[in-house]
């Protein structure tokens, strides 16, 4: 079923801000499209967000009439963003801070308390955090292997807590950002965050399979529980000349400040990511996998039903809790 956006009413009238009985009857407007100004103030909150693909992210969103918030691990960071970025926003709306280490589960706990109490909605949330950390091992505060808990258990936590808040938009979109590198994946439920078989590169390939793989099972829980308003699809932004690969070994930082002029942009690198956010043409679809703004079949032998399944209910067991709080 395909939904008019709210600010192109069959009516020809502008229908102004979705009362409640209305909302499931509207998608999310791509604004950057709408030649109408609205009251109704969509939000999106972009992780990451205070530098590459996720500051550009939360730049262009503010461009096309999101209210803003970045979630950021660090405040002088952040606030230097905010800074940047609201003079860019629409009038009257606002780019927000929210300070978060996605890999301590008790902060995003907080984290996502806070955003509960301060916001009535939320209608677009992109998973766009992520790094690739150095040669040796190293557990975080939650205890799981940094990468796994940074790149794959911190959002599906964060977005375990926000579903509620996405739930009270008309149409509210999940945006995963993963990477091709999820080919090099080689997980292993017995490890899961690689005691014992770590590599820096293992590890982030596994995380950003588990990325895909998320996604896709989300999809099928959504639909399987009747969610039709939140959708939520994955991408390969591109080889992006960011900060990636400043958190890693000497090899992999010297091998991207090498390759940066032959690397996509920040600008290029986020727009399957914008696409995903606010596109009318994506809507109504959930669960794919995106590479330059257009579907991808995703090659991996591990991506099974069952293992699909076998990830959701070990990440269940790692962040401590079920996904879904009934
Ligand atoms: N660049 C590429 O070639 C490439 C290719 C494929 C996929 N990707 C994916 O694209 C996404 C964005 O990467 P990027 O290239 O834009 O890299 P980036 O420039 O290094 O940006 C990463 C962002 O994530 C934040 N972050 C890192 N650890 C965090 C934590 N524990 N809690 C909260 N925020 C944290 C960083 O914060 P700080 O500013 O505080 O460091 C930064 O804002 C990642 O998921 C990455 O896997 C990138």
């Amino acid at each position: 079923m395909t939904l008019p956006c709210y600010c192109h009413p069959t009516s020809g009238k502008s229908a102004g801000a979705p009362t409640l009985p209305q909302r499931v009857a509207y998608s999310l407007p791509s604004l950057a499209n709408c030649h109408m100004t609205t009251s109704f103030e969509p939000i999106a909150l972009v992780t990451g967000a205070t530098s590459g693909i996720g500051k550009v992210t939360a730049q262009q969103l503010a461009r096309q009439g999101y209210h803003v918030v970045l979630l950021a691990r660090n405040a002088d960071k952040a606030a230097r963003t905010r800074q940047e970025i609201q003079p860019e926003a629409w009038p009257g709306r606002r780019v927000d801070v929210l300070l978060c280490d996605l890999s301590d589960l008790n902060q995003v706990r907080r984290a996502a308390e806070e955003f509960n109490q301060r916001y009535a909605r939320l209608d677009v949330l992109v998973n766009n955090a992520g790094l690739v950390f150095g040669n040796e091992r190293e557990t975080s505060a939650s205890g799981p292997e940094m990468t796994l808990t940074t790149n794959h258990l911190g959002p599906f936590l964060l977005t375990s807590l926000l579903l509620p808040k996405l739930q009270q938009s008309p149409a509210a979109r999940i945006v995963n950002v993963a990477s091709m590198a999820y080919q090099f994946a080689k997980p292993d439920f017995a490890t899961l965050d690689v005691a014992g078989s770590y590599s820096p590169m293992r590890a982030y390939a596994n995380s950003k399979l588990f990325n895909i793989m998320f996604t896709q099972e989300l999809a099928r829980r959504l639909r399987e529980r009747g969610i039709h308003n939140v959708s939520t699809n994955s991408l390969h932004p591109g080889v992006v000349a960011s900060n990636f690969g400043s958190n890693s070994t000497w090899l992999t930082r010297a091998f991207y400040k090498v390759a940066a002029p032959f690397m996509t942009s920040s600008e290029d690198g986020a727009q399957t990511s914008i696409y995903l956010a606010t596109a009318p043409e994506v809507a109504q679809t959930s669960g794919g996998y995106f590479v330059k703004q257009r579907p991808e079949a995703v090659k991996s032998g591990f991506n099974t039903p069952d293992n699909a399944q076998r990830l959701w209910q070990e990440s269940e067991r790692l962040v401590g809790q079920p996904f879904f709080q009934e």
